[in-house]
C-alpha cells in the first residue's frame, strides 16, 4: 500500500491524481458540510469553482430544483441559500434537495482531482468509515488536503494523519509505503493523539482562529467530532453522492 499526501489545492500537477483513490479533506469546513448534507438526506452535491458557475447551473436546470450553498472569506455568498456552516444543512433544510456548492478551497479540490480513479470525501466526522474503506483498496491512496489558498492547513493535515495512522496499524507499518508528506501527516497526528479533544487542536489552527473571529466557533466544535457520521461519500460523474461500499469508476 502506497500513500501520498498533498498539502493544498494547486500544489500538485492534477495528473498526479490519475489512477489513484483520492480522499479530499477539508475539515474546516467543506468536507464536513458535504458529509452532513448527505447524511441529512441531500441526494447529491455538485461542486463548482465559482459562484457564477453555481448560478448558471441552477438557472440552466431550474433554480427551484436546487439549493445553492458555500462561502467566500468564510461567509455566505449574496444570493445563495446557505453558507458553509455544516449545521445549516439540517434534515429540515436539505432532505430531498440537490445542492450546488462552491467554496474557496475544498470544492476546488474535487475539480482538480477529477481524473482520479475514485474521489472520496474525508473529515474527522467520518474518519473511521473512510479508513476502513481504504484498508480494502488495491489502488494507491492520495490524501488531498485542501489547505487554505495554496498553503497547508493543520486541521486537514491532522485528519489525513489520523487516516494514515489507522491504516498503518491495520496493515502493519512495514507494508505501508509513505511519501515524506504522508509521513509528516502521520507524525503530526501522533504528536497530538491522546492529548485531548480534536476540537482543542482545531481552535489553535490559522483557519480555526479565523472562523472564531467571525463568530463561527460552533463550527469548530461540530467539525472536531470524530466519527459522528458513518458516511462514505464519492464523486460520481461530477456529483458527490453516498457511496456503496464497493465501486468507483
Ligand atoms: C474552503 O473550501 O476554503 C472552506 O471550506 C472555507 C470555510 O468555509 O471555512
Amino acid at each position: 500500500m502506497r500513500i501520498d499526501l498533498a498539502f493544498a489545492v494547486g500544489e500538485r500537477d492534477p495528473s498526479e491524481f490519475d489512477g489513484k483513490t483520492v480522499v479530499v479533506i477539508d475539515v474546516l469546513r467543506a468536507s464536513s458540510t458535504i458529509l452532513t448534507a448527505l447524511a441529512n438526506g441531500c441526494p447529491e452535491v455538485i461542486p463548482v469553482a465559482e459562484p457564477g458557475d453555481a448560478f448558471a447551473l441552477a438557472e440552466k436546470y431550474g433554480r427551484d430544483q436546487f439549493l445553492i450553498g458555500g462561502e467566500r472569506k468564510g461567509l455566505k455568498i449574496p444570493g445563495f441559500d446557505l453558507g458553509n456552516s455544516p449545521e445549516e444543512y439540517s434534515k429540515e433544510v436539505v432532505a430531498g434537495k440537490k445542492l450546488i456548492f462552491t467554496t474557496t478551497n475544498g470544492a476546488k479540490a474535487f475539480l482538480e482531482a477529477a481524473n482520479a480513479a475514485e474521489i472520496l470525501v474525508g473529515a474527522f466526522l467520518n474518519v473511521s468509515r473512510v479508513s476502513s474503506y481504504l484498508k480494502k483498496t488495491d489502488r494507491e491512496i492520495f490524501l488531498f488536503c485542501a489547505g487554505k489558498e495554496g498553503r497547508m492547513g493543520l486541521e486537514d493535515l491532522l485528519c489525513a494523519g489520523m487516516i494514515i495512522d489507522n491504516l498503518a496499524f491495520a496493515v502493519k507499518d512495514e507494508s505501508v509505503e509513505l511519501t515524506d508528506p504522508a509521513r509528516t501527516g502521520m507524525f503530526a497526528y501522533r504528536q497530538i493523539a491522546g492529548m485531548g479533544q480534536m476540537v482543542v487542536a482545531l481552535t489553535q489552527t490559522d483557519h480555526g482562529r479565523y472562523l472564531s473571529s467571525l463568530g463561527l466557533s460552533g463550527d469548530l466544535r461540530y467539525c472536531g467530532q470524530v466519527d459522528l457520521l458513518s458516511v462514505l461519500a464519492r464523486l460520481e460523474e461530477g456529483r458527490i453522492v453516498m457511496a456503496t461500499e464497493v465501486g468507483g469508476p
